[in-house]
């Protein structure tokens, strides 16, 4: 059959952790990155380091894309698991890629075009069954145009650390697999597109790119205790931190990290943790320490499948309320959260500029699916950001660290400023920051550091409001995190199905721009509120801060949504 290129094509790799999956799909992404395609991931893995099944999918395109896709075109079977798992999903037209020497025998569904590749007997051929995924990839970009020149490119690079030995067995298996696929007659229609222009872009994961960010922002210290899924961060900024000159520790726990990131901030440093659910629990004290002293700080949280130790490796969207109200006492901070890798780089700018602005701490929610995702975003340039840093204070007449001013913001003074001597304690305190519990200190300072707050929402861009006119929708969804990008696309094929629908992305969930929700929900009928977790966390504060009422449209099975499950659910709610 002949084969028209696509110019959206989504395929999937699935086999055991330890074979290589991984490394497939990333190559993919990269090549066809290199080639000028724009790259949309998503992986999942478990939690043992050898065994269970791990995915990643792949979606290439010429167009923007803003999600991982529905389902698969083309799908690359490493073992019988992955293959039971994903049986369901092929569909007639898809195209299966299976190792046909893996002691498995697929039952193909009719209308599925299968292509049987000796994986493991062809890797043992060539010396050992590491090198079964170069099979895969060879035979992959042989049957469907993925970019050979760029995947021997990338092929090359990524191994070049193991030695030249590996990348020459690496490539070796890759052309191996090129030449199994020439034997079988393509059948599918299944062909890469590749755009003529490249351009300007970069491949990024949402953890590197929140790094990234960090280090635009002017980020100077940075503490953390490992943890899934947002190790990936740390990695990152110890590659390039200390080059500029700043610091990095690895704590011994999450309290340690929280609390050494409020002692450089204390000392002047532009400070930031990343960690996930279970750590930002344990930082919850030292949380209310950063709002009563009022230190900046910025504290990224990828949320992960929980409550408790939870599904470490799986994506869900539950550490909202954590993230708003995790604290004793009427603890206030900022809450934003990320829909996108582009967004991991502008929103952790944000996150510190508001973190200075306002001496409080910032929580950036970003979530699994994220940490993980590659996806092309367009280069940075770092003079396009504007840094804010807090007010110090002048060494001018007497110094109150706490001065109730008409904003709430009162200049900081750097240790060691002559003149500017206080502490910062966890307890409450006057104007100079020495112990005060009169009810009517309490009560004042209270106010002055909810004030700060007040301005926030004036402060960051109004949020995104999805729609063609201003007639009213049948249909507003609102959406935060990464279901957004999920959104995009199933309202612009609900539009061309002729429903009236608009979106509204939040980008900054605490304080929540109540008045411009009213303004989106008084243009709907009726409101959708889609979220991977239980209990419709976002759902809960709409309802309590504004006067909507969202249905809730929850999900918690470890997987973000797809566009389908949200255009299926707009037609039965408008059946
Ligand atoms: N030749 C040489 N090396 C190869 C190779 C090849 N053909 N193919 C893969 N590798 C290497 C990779 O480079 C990688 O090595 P590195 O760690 O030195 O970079 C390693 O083999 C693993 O391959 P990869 O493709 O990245 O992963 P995989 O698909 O085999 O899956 C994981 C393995 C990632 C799922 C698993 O090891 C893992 O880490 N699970 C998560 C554990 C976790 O986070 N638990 C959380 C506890 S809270």
């Amino acid at each position: 059959m002949y084969a028209l290129p696509k110019n959206d094509l989504i395929i999937r790799v699935g086999g055991g952790g330890g074979e290589g999956v991984i490394s497939v799909g990333d190559l993919i992404t990269q090549a066809c990155a290199r080639a000028g395609l724009d790259v949309y991931t998503f992986k999942t893995f478990p939690a043992e380091i050898k065994g269970g099944y791990a995915m990643y999918q792949m979606r290439a395109g010429t167009e923007r894309l803003y999600n991982q896709g529905n389902s698969f075109d083309v799908f690359c079977a490493f073992n019988g698991e992955a293959y039971d798992i994903n049986h369901a999903r092929l569909k007639p037209g898809t195209a299966l890629v299976y190792d046909s020497t893996a002691n498995f025998e697929p039952d193909i569904p009719p209308g599925v075009h299968a292509y049987p590749i000796p994986m493991t007997q062809a890797a043992k051929e060539m010396g050992g069954v590491r090198v079964k995924n170069m099979i895969a990839l060879g035979s992959l970009s042989r049957l469907f145009n993925i970019p050979e020149v760029a995947l021997r490119e990338v092929i090359a690079s990524k191994f070049v650390r193991k030695g030249d030995d590996v990348v020459q067995a690496n490539l070796a298996a890759f052309e191996r697999g090129r030449e199994l696929a020439v034997t079988l007659e393509k059948t599918d229609a299944w062909t890469l597109g590749v755009p003529a222009t490249k351009r300007d872009v970069v491949v990024l994961s949402g953890n590197n790119a929140i790094g990234l960010g960090a280090l635009i922002a002017g980020l100077e210290f940075f503490a953390a205790y490992p943890i899934t899924p947002a190790t990936e961060i740390a990695i990152y900024v110890a590659k390039h931190l200390p080059k500029r000159g700043g610091t990095l520790i690895q704590a011994e726990d999450e309290i340690a990290a929280i609390s050494q990131v409020l002692g450089a901030s204390y000392a002047g440093k532009k400070a930031m943790t990343a960690t996930s659910g279970p750590g930002l629990s344990l930082m919850s004290e030292m949380l209310g320490m950063a709002f009563m002293s009022e230190t900046p700080c910025v504290v990224v949280n990828v949320q992960r499948g929980g409550p408790s130790t939870g599904l470490p490796t799986k994506h869900e969207q539950s550490d909202l309320f954590l993230a708003i109200h995790g604290a004793h006492g009427d603890s206030g901070r900022i809450v934003l959260s990320v829909e996108n890798v582009q967004d991991c780089i502008g929103l952790t700018v944000l996150a510190f500029n508001l973190a200075e602005k306002y001496q409080c701490p910032v929580i950036l929610l970003s979530d699994g699916s994220l940490a993980f995702s590659t996806q092309s975003v367009l280069y940075p340039n770092p003079g396009d950001f504007a840094i804010v840093n807090r007010t110090r204070w002048e060494g001018e007449g007497d110094y109150r660290r706490y001065a109730l001013t008409e904003d709430g913001i009162s200049p900081m003074a750097d240790p060691g400023t002559h003149g500017g001597m206080h502490i910062a304690t966890g307890l409450e305190h006057n104007e100079s920051g020495l112990p005060s519990y009169t009810a009517a200190n309490h009560e004042a300072m209270q106010a002055k550091r909810f004030r700060k707050l007040e301005a926030v929402v004036d402060d960051v861009a109004p949020v995104e409001v999805d729609c063609v006119d201003d007639a009213s929708a049948d249909i507003g969804i609102i959406a935060w995190g990464s279901t957004i990008g999920v959104v995009r696309e199933a309202l612009q094929r609900l539009r061309a199905e002729g429903f009236a629908v608009k979106g509204f992305y939040p980008k900054l969930l605490h304080p929540l721009p109540a008045a411009q929700f009213e303004a989106f929900g008084a243009g709907c009928k009726r409101l959708l509120l889609p979220e991977v977790n239980f209990q419709g966390q976002l759902a809960h504060f709409v309802r309590a801060e504004t006067t909507l009422r969202p249905e809730s449209y929850t999900i918690c099975g470890g997987l973000p949504f797809t566009p389908e499950m949200i255009i299926n659910k707009v037609r039965e709610l408008l059946a």
